[in-house]
């Protein structure tokens, strides 16, 4: 009885072990799917009129999550007019800025330097362009709308290109990257850090920065001005 059993196992194990080499060899040995004729990005085609692979986006239609309904956020413009102020749905935050000072310090620094103001080592050591890097601290900088500092970063300005193909537009916004943004908030804090109106800052604030209280100013000018009558009054000592 228990012979019989064995036997019928063995020939079982045989039957089994033929049948997935038979599997194998149909399946495995086969390397089509691997290397398939397909085109890659760039790769010219002839099936197309104009002999390209790629292919746009078929007029009319949106890709899913790729719907740019907000003009203000997308483009930094609304009716055509640069925005002066961050887009609603950019909240202004630590994270913004830290995120800010990143892709900056990543994108920008090494031509606009780390304060903004045109210094960057590629300016100073290599690069040659007909313009340098813009220090962000001119008068025209400062008054600048912040849709301006979109724009730049997305197509360019003058011999500087477009940085918009790395830096992310804010597509997936929902999900809290909007890196052109980041960046442009970092910059108005930079501008701001080099250029502040400290008079609205209590005396305990503006003595933290080390700014001189005002009537240590007017005792300083009170000062030079005595130091220069009395220089004034010094009878001339031999000319010169
Ligand atoms: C390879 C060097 C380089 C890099 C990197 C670079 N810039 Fe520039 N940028 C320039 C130069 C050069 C100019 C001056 C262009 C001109 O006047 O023709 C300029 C000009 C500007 C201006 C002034 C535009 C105006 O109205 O005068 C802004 C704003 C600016 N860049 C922002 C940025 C930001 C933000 C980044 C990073 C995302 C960046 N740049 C990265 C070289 C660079």
């Amino acid at each position: 009885m228990f012979r019989r059993l064995r036997t019928i196992r063995a020939r079982h194990w045989i039957h089994l072990v033929s049948l997935a080499g038979v599997a194998f060899a149909a399946t495995g040995c086969h390397i089509d799917m691997w290397y398939q004729s397909k085109k890659v990005a760039q790769d010219e085609n002839e099936f197309f009129r104009d002999g390209k692979a790629d292919r746009l986006p078929v007029a009319g239609t949106v890709a899913r999550g790729e719907l740019r309904h907000d003009d203000a956020f997308f483009t930094g413009r609304v009716d055509g007019k640069l925005i002066t102020d961050l887009p609603a749905r950019v909240e202004v935050s630590k994270e913004l800025l830290e995120r800010g000072k990143e892709r900056y310090t990543i994108f920008c620094s090494h031509c606009h330097g780390a304060a903004g103001d045109g210094k960057g080592m590629i300016a100073q050591r290599g690069l040659s362009l007909r313009r340098p890097p813009a220090s962000f601290h001119t008068d025209r900088l400062r008054e600048m709308p912040l849709g301006h500092f979109y724009e730049v970063i997305s197509n360019g300005f003058g011999v500087m290109y477009q940085q918009g193909t790395r830096i992310d537009s804010g597509v997936g916004a929902e999900k809290g990257k909007m890196d052109r943004w980041a960046i442009v908030a970092y910059i108005r804090a930079l501008q701001l850090s080099q250029y502040y109106d400290a008079s609205g800052l209590s005396a305990e604030e503006q003595e933290k920065l080390g700014i001189p209280a005002p009537e240590q100013i007017e005792w300083k000018n009170a000062f030079t001005e005595a130091q220069k009558k009395a220089a004034g009054s010094k009878p001339e000592e031999g000319g010169h």
